[in-house]
């Protein structure tokens, strides 16, 4: 089979705000080659700085973060504030280039899966309508069984292409807590998707040889197809 000459996408999605897709983006981006790095729109600081803090991308600004608004609100609340609106072909056509460019691009999501991105659009609607390839990160604690269900009902009514979750350790936690809060069977019974990695606590998520050190741990280019595994 020929191919394809654009690269590959996977959006990194979540149950939440802060569920820690900025960390597992990153940690993922620093076990691949040839990868490029998008975070779709940006309302208010701090995921466009952090990328450039800890990878080496070769990227220009607008195809790190295409639609960036000062407000750290939900992105067409944060547009309207500076009457403007939320420009999705200005970023299909980055992430477009992005794919020509690199074998492999990561989009990360705003918010969780039903966070607006428009005034008529989820970033599910948008995961379904652009086809992308959603892998979920379900921060651990009390209710994660929950959530993932939830979240993953909403990719099935919409059409997202769900690859699987990811569970995310946003603190240090005792294995039992991790037993308890997160059964790996459970969730993978009541979802019908699987738990593709357990993504640990990291100490300094400042530090790339640390992101690097935890997503060798929890194998997460399990998160990407087989064959997109392009090791750096
Ligand atoms: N595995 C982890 N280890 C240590 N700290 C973590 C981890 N995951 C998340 N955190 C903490 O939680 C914060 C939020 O994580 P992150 O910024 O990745 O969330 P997000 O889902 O990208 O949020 P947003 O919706 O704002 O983009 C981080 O700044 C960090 O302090
Ligand atoms: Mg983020």
């Amino acid at each position: 089979m020929t191919p394809s000459p654009l690269g590959r996408c996977l959006l990194i999605s979540a149950s939440d705000t802060d569920a820690g897709k900025t960390v597992i983006t990153a940690a993922l981006a620093l076990l691949l080659s040839q990868v490029g790095v998008m975070k779709l729109i940006q309302a208010g600081t701090g995921d466009r700085e952090y990328y450039q803090q800890v990878l080496s991308l070769q990227q220009t600004p607008a195809e790190l973060n295409p639609l960036a608004f000062a407000a750290p609100l939900a992105p067409p609340l944060a547009a309207q504030r500076e009457g403007r609106r939320i420009d999705l072909a200005c970023a299909w056509q980055h992430l477009t280039q992005l794919r020509q460019r690199y074998a492999q691009v990561l989009v990360e999501g705003a918010g969780g899966l039903g966070a607006p991105v428009t005034w008529e659009w989820t970033v599910a609607d948008l995961a379904a309508q652009w086809q992308l390839p959603t892998v979920l990160v379900i921060p651990v604690r009390l209710g994660a069984i929950g959530q993932a269900v939830a979240h993953v009902a909403l990719a099935r009514q919409v059409g997202v292409p769900l690859r699987g979750l990811v569970l995310n350790e946003r603190e240090p936690l005792t294995p039992e807590q991790r037993r308890d809060w997160a059964p790996v069977g459970l969730m993978q019974q009541l979802t019908g998707v699987p738990v593709l990695a357990q993504f640990p606590y990291v100490e300094d998520i400042t530090d790339p040889a640390c992101l690097r050190q935890a997503g060798l741990q929890a194998e997460l280019t399990n998160l990407t197809p087989a064959g997109w595994q392009n090791p750096a």
